[in-house]
């Protein structure tokens, strides 16, 4: 039986930056990057490792020694809090054997962990704190061992609740690496009155069978939603033109009406790029502007920011951010979708609703009703999306031209010091998250942030 990493030294793009960089064409990428299972493996080696990737909400971890667990391409991971109040994530694997600490999605460790196997214990911030039989390892190599300094800890950083982890030791900072794109959560979390959000209402999990690019390309894809979602926004027209009850329309649909938005107004709706693959849909308008604002939220908002800042939160209402790799973000209603890559061809999306606190109650039940209709696995707007995802990954792979179109409005000397700002149909949001892949795709010449390969594995 070949050894794993005899296999994956066979890839032709693991040695070979140029290889990584001919995948993409600046206005074309090669279909590859979504099929070839040896680019996937590098993606989690490499891409994920190096990028500061979105783990939980403060909010899910309210008290000292509650958890969630989750993963970063393969690399199970556990979130906790600190008697400290702080929030630290480590990965989720026992120093003795490689046990799983926790295996359910969230919960309260007390003031350790303990391992279900050996019942070796950690302290919450990963120390090793007591090992039985500890006689029994009197003379032998254990202290000088890697397996006698506890849980590996992940660089963390948190931003006004939402925390993120890098696991390569080395790379561009957080703030460097998200720079001026954290304006997206600070409005977020501006449109609290108390300035806090939460997790509420549980999550949707929703497992496609398409690349995680697909889905992250299609987080800011504009031109799509006219065609894509015909069935569902004509359905809306028509009930709406009919409707004949005296009490008001549905907000399902309210919600669904504006799918059927034109392209001029995408046009006008705007966008911008940053550095690193971020970007901005929506930073003029968006087709949820005016929508979701209850009575008596305008002026809970402006008795707590003041009158104009108030405005200026209400103003900016982008309709998609993308922190990439794998957060998607919606301003208004306040929900955020994470995509967790499980296979080069299996994507689980997780959806999220943040809770404004101090806000009226009807905004968090417009945002569930929100995701109901629109991201979850009953929806009547992603499953198209779906579809669309699901064959492309299919028809790729057929015979035919290699290469995926990412030409709309594309000029040969397109500035790529981002920020930019765009049209809302312009496909420089797709560019600009490829340009980053290539980045950080390739291999360093020290391969110090190769270290996530020995714990990288597909989730079955
Ligand atoms: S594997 Fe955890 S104590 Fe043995
Ligand atoms: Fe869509």
């Amino acid at each position: 039986m070949r050894e794993q990493s005899e296999v994956r030294s066979s890839s032709p793009y693991r040695d070979d930056p140029g290889a990584i960089r001919a995948l993409f064409d600046d206005d074309r990428v090669h279909r590859d990057v979504y099929l070839d299972e040896a680019l996937f493996e590098l993606e989690c080696e490499r891409l994920f490792a190096r990028s500061w990737v979105y783990v939980g909400h403060e909010s899910q971890v309210p008290k000292s020694g509650d958890f969630i667990t989750t993963s970063i391409a393969g690399q199970p991971l556990v979130m906790v809090r600190q008697a400290d109040g702080s929030v630290r994530v480590l990965l989720n694997r026992c120093a003795h054997k490689g046990a799983m600490l926790v295996s359910a999605p969230s919960g309260n460790v007390g003031k350790f962990f303990r391992c279900p196997y050996h019942a070796w214990t950690y302290r919450t911030d990963g120390k090793p704190l007591a090992v039985p039989l500890r006689a029994g390892y009197e003379g032998t190599r254990l202290e000088a061992c890697e397996s006698s300094r506890g849980l590996e800890s992940v660089s963390t950083s948190t931003y006004r609740g939402f925390v993120f982890a890098r696991l390569a030791r080395d790379g561009v900072a957080f703030e460097a690496y998200f720079g001026d794109v954290l304006k997206v959560l600070d409005n977020l979390a501006d449109r609290s009155p108390a300035g806090e959000l939460r997790v509420a209402g549980g999550v949707f999990r929703s497992v496609m069978n398409c690349n995680w690019k697909m889905y992250v390309e299609n987080v800011v894809d504009a031109v799509h939603p006219i065609s894509t979602h015909e069935s569902a926004w004509q359905t809306a027209r028509d009930m709406s033109q009919t409707w004949e009850h005296d009490e008001p329309k549905p907000v399902a649909l309210e919600q669904l009406l504006p799918f059927g938005s034109s392209y001029d107004f995408y046009q006008q709706a705007g966008a911008r790029v940053f550095a690193h693959g971020h970007c901005i849909l929506g930073t003029q308008s968006s087709i949820h502007t005016g929508q979701g604002l209850p009575p008596g939220y305008r002026e809970a908002l402006a008795a707590a920011h003041g009158e104009s800042r108030a405005a200026e939160i209400l103003a900016f209402a982008p309709q998609n951010s993308m922190l990439f790799p794998t957060l998607a973000i919606k301003s208004t209603p306040q929900t955020m979708r994470v995509i967790r890559p499980l296979a080069v061809n299996r994507t689980l999306v997780e959806i999220f609703a943040l809770e404004p606190i101090g806000a009226p109650a009807e905004m968090l039940q417009r945002t569930l009703s929100y995701n109901r209709l629109v991201f979850s696995p009953m929806s009547v707007v992603a499953h198209d999306d779906i579809q669309v995802f699901e064959t492309m990954q299919a028809a790729l792979a057929a015979r035919g031209n290699p290469w995926v179109s990412l030409h709309r409005e594309h000029r040969s000397d397109e500035k790529q010091d981002a920020p930019v700002d765009v049209s809302g149909n312009n496909e420089i949001l797709m560019r600009n998250l490829f340009r980053s892949w290539v980045e950080l795709m390739q291999r360093r010449p020290d391969g110090s942030s190769e270290r996530a390969r020995e714990h990288c594995n597909e989730l079955a």
